[in-house]
């Protein structure tokens, strides 16, 4: 079977999951969408109302606004995988609770070992809790580090942001470091660097500008 096979698989088993009281409420489980060979990927807390509705993670508003951030990082959604702690909607959006993110963890385990992803970035307190126990967003969101085979970074979950205009200019900074990011943990994971072209379109006249990532 390939990795996006086993992947595919791993989302009709999270689809049938009864491993905790999520599933009873749940209208759809959302297991996660990106390729399997995703270089990033991005662990939220858990899905929302629209998230339910439609089996896809960060389709509401902190989705548009992932979106935002990812286009400054120019990255695209799908060259990255998105999923979440939880696979299932905590009902009202509550937090997921300590018993419903440990059933839940083979799941995630599982997809992280299918993809393998060079750096996970941690969306809120309750993703970083997983990697980096104990820590405070506010003293260690956007520093990159390194956690067993991979690096991690945390940063501010979109929604939170999206409340808390205080919060923006942070979220704006941490995702703008992002490319040079990618490619220091690359370099550490003897993988080679990516330069990946952006054209930025200033003025018609003047000639485009090539920047790196
Ligand atoms: N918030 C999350 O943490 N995940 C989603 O998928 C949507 C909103």
């Amino acid at each position: 079977m390939t990795a996006e096979e086993t992947l595919n698989q791993l989302a009709q088993e999270i689809s049938a999951c009864t491993h905790c009281v999520l599933h009873e409420t749940r209208k759809m489980s959302v297991p996660g969408d990106g390729p399997a060979n995703a270089e990033i990927m991005f662990i939220g807390e858990g899905p929302g109302f629209h998230e339910n509705e439609q089996g896809h993670p960060f389709v509401g508003a902190s989705g548009k606004f992932l979106d935002q951030l990812l286009a400054q990082a120019n990255v695209t959604r799908s060259e990255v995988f998105i999923c979440n702690i939880v696979k299932c909607r905590p009902p009202g959006n509550r937090d997921p609770l300590p018993d419903e993110i440990t059933a839940c963890d083979a799941h995630l385990e599982a997809q992280i070992k299918i993809i393998n992803p060079s750096i996970i970035v941690t969306l809120g307190r309750i993703s970083m809790n997983k990697f980096i126990p104990g820590a405070k967003i506010t003293a260690v969101h956007g520093q990159m580090r390194k956690v067993d085979d991979r690096f991690v970074i945390p940063m501010f979950h979109p929604a939170a942001a999206l409340h808390q205009a205080a919060l923006k200019p942070s979220i704006l900074a941490d995702f703008a470091r992002l490319p040079d990011q990618l490619n220091e943990a690359r370099a550490a994971l003897g993988k080679p660097v990516i330069i990946k072209e952006k054209i930025v379109e200033e003025n018609q006249d003047k000639p485009k500008q090539l920047s790196l990532f």
